[in-house]
């Protein structure tokens, strides 16, 4: 395959985490758009960056854009496009996702038929079949419609990157692991401080984390739908991907994560997903509340998502734990704090303001990342600076 557009989504006020990271893929980025990075790459790129993405929701592969007001445009233009050389005869393929914006094509379930049929029709011609058996490797589509252009692109992620394979339990509304991801890189933490987090729930935030320190590609152990595309990617590039993978661990990083909870039931399934991410070596797991929360040491960093205030009647609770966060943070006079809620007045009760601001959209729910960012941790003076 030679080179080819490729579409990012990714969560709204994340693009440049993801535009940074697959810059450091080695790719060529093209543009970027609201909640979306575009990129130029090859097959091997369809699997490192599916492999090594940590902020982005999946990596697809564009297919076409062109211009289209009725379904007679929309048909005819699609059933142009030379499908032969992504679909083969016994491939499975239907539109999983359609959306529109300020188009005259609006409605999702009829985009996704009128698209299937002219796709069919192509193929009926090229292939001299009446009948699509499809029992062979799956190409989900992907349409978006922005001002009547449309954008076509077949998914070669399937499960949403997010999906790293490592959560054992997730029915207590977690952090996703891409938005964890891209907080995380959004911070000054690097691996050479302690990283903390005190209301560490089902263990997201320093399991990213720990997953960054220990340059662990964090697809390792998912599946991707692309696997199935013998027609388009060979087994050697997802093999030397993985391998590379597998060279670029980190296994004997050493890192100080920190991950604290007041819900001893909450921290076992925490324990469980860091061990099923092969990072429990690397973190610290301790059951306690906040407000006994202390370090001796210096520049550490604090990333945490404490609750929010979901219901009503918890806004007071919520509100004292704000004060309290203030009060036991401002002691840690060198270390930096990453805050992430949705709770608008976090600032006001917490009792200071954010050195930095940031809006992030956790999927429909608007959140604020608020940062109080502290000193730089001072040089060790080493021999060779003499
Ligand atoms: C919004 S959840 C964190 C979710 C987490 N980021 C994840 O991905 O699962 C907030 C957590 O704060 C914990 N919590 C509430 N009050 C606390 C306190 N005073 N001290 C420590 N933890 C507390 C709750 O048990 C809950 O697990």
């Amino acid at each position: 395959m030679e080179n080819h557009s490729l579409t990012v989504p990714c969560l709204f006020g994340i693009e440049a985490v993801v535009k940074k990271e697959i810059q450091s893929l080695g790719l060529e980025i093209i543009k970027v758009d609201d909640g979306r990075v575009t990129f130029q790459g090859d097959q091997k790129a369809i699997c490192r960056s599916n492999l090594w993405l940590r902020s982005g929701e999946r990596v697809m592969l564009d297919i076409a854009n062109f211009e289209a007001r009725t379904f007679d445009e929309l048909f005819e233009a699609v059933k142009k496009i030379p499908w032969e050389n992504y679909i083969p005869k016994d491939g499975k393929f239907w539109v999983t996702k359609a959306s529109s914006i300020k188009s005259a094509l609006f409605s999702p379930s009829d985009i996704q038929s009128i698209i299937k049929k002219a796709i069919v029709e192509r193929l009926k011609i090229k292939y001299n079949i009446s009948w699509f058996q499809e029992d062979g490797a799956e190409f989900p589509l992907r349409v978006f419609i922005k001002k009547d252009m449309v954008y076509i692109s077949l998914d070669s992620s399937g499960d949403s990157l997010h999906k790293r394979g490592y959560r054992a339990f997730s029915g207590m509304a977690p952090i996703r692991e891409s938005l964890a991801a891209g907080i995380i890189q959004l911070t000054h933490w690097n691996k050479d401080r302690i990283f903390a987090d005190p209301f560490c729930g089902s263990g997201t935030l320093p399991i990213e984390a720990a997953m960054i320190g220990a340059n662990m590609a964090p697809g390792l152990n998912r599946e991707f739908v692309a696997e199935q595309w013998k027609n388009l990617i060979d087994a050697k590039s997802w093999m030397e991907a993985v391998d590379e993978a597998h060279d670029l661990m980190d296994e004997d990083a050493q890192l100080n994560i920190q991950a604290f909870d007041l819900d001893f039931r909450v921290l076992k399934i925490a324990r469980e997903n860091a061990k099923n991410a092969g990072v429990e070596k690397h973190i610290h797991f301790q059951e306690r509340d906040m407000k006994d929360f202390y370090s001796n040491k210096k520049y550490g960093v604090i990333v945490t998502n404490p609750p929010y205030g979901e219901r009503l009647d918890d806004e007071r609770t919520v509100i004292q734990l704000y004060k309290d966060m203030g009060e036991q943070f401002k002691r840690l006079d060198t270390w930096s704090v990453n805050v992430i809620t949705s709770y608008e007045d976090f600032e006001r009760y917490y009792g200071k303001q954010a050195d930095k601001r940031r809006k992030l959209y956790s999927g429909m729910l608007k959140t604020n990342l608020y940062q109080y960012i502290g000193p730089k941790p001072k040089r060790l003076i080493t021999k060779t600076d003499n």
